[in-house]
């Protein structure tokens, strides 16, 4: 049974990284093996059909598919870009995609998010919803929203809410 987690920001003070960190220390807490995925390797040129035909899917991208292809469940946890998600994460699914075999297909995966404001990355996680049900994942229910998202709030999230988070679809 082991937990990745991806973090759609790779920002050095991403609030979302933090939870990502969060996520990671309770699940290892709770007896699951965890990798937290580094956001850096997500990064890749925005997907283009001729730069794909040229030069194939990036070698990071492949990487991702594998990680993604071990985990029993995929934890993603998503910044909120005016109301959806940021294209760092947009173009590393969409990448995924195009390898033979996509990584997502029937996979578990868990949504969380975090935001500065009041909302916590609710209307990014309800979008990125939609995006995994269509590249064949199985998305569990609940959500998981850290609104007004600091260090503080993020190392006092309670931590028997991300245990129940993370029993979905054991
Ligand atoms: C282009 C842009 C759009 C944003 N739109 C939203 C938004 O719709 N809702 C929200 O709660 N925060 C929004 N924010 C603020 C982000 O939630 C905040 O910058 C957050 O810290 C980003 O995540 P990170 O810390 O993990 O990098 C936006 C930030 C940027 C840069």
């Amino acid at each position: 049974m082991s937990v990745l987690i991806i973090a759609g920001s790779s920002r050095s003070a991403s609030v979302n990284r933090k939870l990502q960190q969060r996520i990671c220390e309770v699940a290892e807490a709770d007896g699951r093996a965890c990798y937290a995925y580094p956001a850096a390797e997500l990064d890749a040129p925005i997907y283009n059909g001729d730069d794909e035909q040229e030069n194939g899917v990036p070698s990071n991208i492949q990487k991702l598919a594998s990680a993604i292809n071990d985990a029993t469940k995929v934890v993603i946890v998503t910044p909120e870009y005016n109301g959806s998600i940021p294209p760092l994460l947009k173009n590393a699914i969409d990448w995924t995609t195009r390898l033979e075999q996509n990584p997502w297909v029937g996979k578990t995966v868990l949504l969380a998010g975090a935001s500065p404001g009041r909302l916590g990355a609710m209307r990014a996680m309800t979008h990125l919803m939609v995006i995994m049900g269509a590249v064949q994942s199985w998305v569990a229910p609940l959500f998981l929203s850290c609104p007004q998202a600091s260090d503080d709030t993020i190392a006092q999230f309670d931590g028997e809410q991300i245990k129940n988070f993370l029993k979905q679809g054991d």
